[in-house]
C-alpha cells in the first residue's frame, strides 16, 4: 500500500470547504456526514437485496399513487431517522410522505436546514439489479430559528438551494453533491466505510452523443419534441448526429452518465400527463442545481427549472437537462425566439 497516497474523505472534504467560510456553523458539514451515513445504511441493505426478504412491494401505495417497494421504505425511514436525530435540519420533506415531516424538538427547531429527497429513485429497477439512487435537496429554512420549520421552508424555488446532490447504488457506490462552489463525486470505498473523494470539480462536458428519453411515449409528446428526438436519430446532424439513445428509468443512473459523459436528458409531458412524471422539488430542482453548477442547462421547456416558483410538496414537472450545447439545440425547437 502506497501510504503517502492523499486520500480525502467526505468528512474531510466538507470541513475543508467551511473554512473558506469564517462565519459558518459547520452544520451545512454535519448534515452531509449525516446524508453519507444513512446512505450507507441504504447501501448495505441494496447489495443485500437479493439475499433477504425486502425486495418486491411493501403492499402500499405513496402519495404519487405507485406501488412502494419495500426498500423504499427503508430507505425513507434510514434518512428521517438519522436527519432527525443529527442536528442540522429542521424537517424533511420526501416522496415517500404525503406532507412534510416536521422534526419538532429543541435541536431540530433551531437548525438551519431543511431537506427534501427522492429516498430511492428508479425503485422500478430495485428487483432487477440495476442501478437506483437517492437524491437531495438542500434549503436554509426561511421561517423563524427556534420554532417548528414550516412547509414556506419546502416551497422555495430551486435557486435558493444551499446545497443538492445524490447517492447512486450503482457499480460503485458514489455520492455527488454540488454547492454553487462546484461538485464533486465520492466513491464509498467498502474497505473503510468511507466515502473518498474520486471526481473533484465535476464539469458537464458542452455536448455529448447520448439522448435519453422514455421512446415508448414518443407520440405523446408535443411536434416539437417530436422533432428534436427525430433530429437525434438523422444521420446527417451538423454536431455529428446521429446521437446515441440510454434510458435507464433511473434517473440518477441516466443524468450522471450525461453529466459524466455528456448528453440530454428528457422527461417531457405528454397528453395524458402534461406536466410529465418526475417531481419539481426532489427529483428537478436538486438536479437542475447540479448540472447547472456544473455548467449545463435545465429547463421545464419554458422556463429554467430553477427559476420555477413551487407552490405544492409533490407537484411535477416536465424535464430538460443536460450539456449547454445540446440545450441549446433543443431550445431552437421547443422554444424558439
Ligand atoms: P420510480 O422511482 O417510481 O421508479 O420513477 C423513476 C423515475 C425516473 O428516475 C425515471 O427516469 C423515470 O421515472 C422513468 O419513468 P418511465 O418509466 O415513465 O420512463
Amino acid at each position: 500500500m502506497n501510504i503517502n497516497r492523499r486520500i480525502q474523505t467526505l468528512d474531510e472534504f466538507t470541513i475543508q470547504q467551511l473554512r473558506a467560510f469564517p462565519q459558518a456553523t459547520g452544520e451545512l458539514s454535519m448534515l452531509l456526514r449525516d446524508i453519507g451515513l444513512a446512505s450507507k445504511r441504504v447501501n448495505v441493505e441494496v447489495n443485500k437485496a437479493g439475499l433477504v426478504d425486502i425486495l418486491g412491494d411493501a403492499g402500499s401505495v405513496n402519495v404519487q399513487g405507485e406501488d412502494v417497494k419495500k426498500l423504499d421504505v427503508f430507505a425513507n425511514n434510514q434518512f428521517i431517522g438519522v436527519l432527525k436525530h443529527g442536528i442540522s435540519c429542521a424537517g424533511v420533506g420526501s416522496e415517500e410522505n404525503d406532507d412534510i415531516v416536521v422534526f419538532d424538538d429543541e435541536v431540530s427547531n433551531n437548525s438551519k436546514y431543511v431537506m427534501l429527497m427522492d429516498p430511492l429513485d428508479g425503485s422500478g429497477n430495485i428487483d432487477v439489479n440495476v442501478s437506483i439512487g437517492t437524491i437531495f435537496s438542500i434549503y436554509r429554512r426561511v421561517s423563524e430559528r427556534g420554532k417548528p420549520c414550516t412547509i414556506e421552508d419546502f416551497l422555495q424555488p430551486g435557486n435558493k438551494q444551499v446545497a443538492a446532490g445524490y447517492v447512486i447504488y450503482g457499480s460503485s457506490t458514489m455520492l455527488v453533491y454540488a454547492t454553487k462552489r462546484g461538485v464533486n463525486g465520492f466513491t464509498l470505498d467498502p474497505s473503510i466505510g468511507e466515502f473518498c473523494l474520486s471526481h473533484a470539480d465535476i464539469q458537464c462536458p458542452p455536448t455529448g452523443k447520448i439522448y435519453s428519453v422514455n421512446h415508448g411515449n414518443f407520440f405523446q409528446y408535443q411536434d416539437e419534441v417530436r422533432k428534436y428526438i427525430n433530429g437525434c436519430q438523422a444521420k446527417d446532424k451538423n454536431s455529428g448526429g446521429p446521437y446515441t439513445q440510454r434510458y435507464i428509468g433511473s434517473m440518477v443512473a441516466d443524468v450522471h452518465r450525461n453529466l459524466m459523459k455528456g448528453g440530454i436528458f428528457m422527461y417531457p409531458g405528454t397528453t395524458d400527463k402534461p406536466k410529465g412524471k418526475l417531481r419539481l422539488l426532489y427529483e428537478c430542482n436538486p438536479l437542475a442545481f447540479m448540472v447547472e453548477v456544473a455548467g449545463g442547462k435545465a429547463t421545464n421547456g419554458q422556463q429554467r427549472i430553477l427559476d420555477v416558483q413551487p407552490t405544492e410538496l409533490h407537484q411535477r414537472s416536465p424535464l430538460f437537462i443536460g450539456s449547454k450545447d445540446m440545450m441549446e439545440e433543443l431550445e431552437t425547437f421547443i422554444n424558439p425566439s
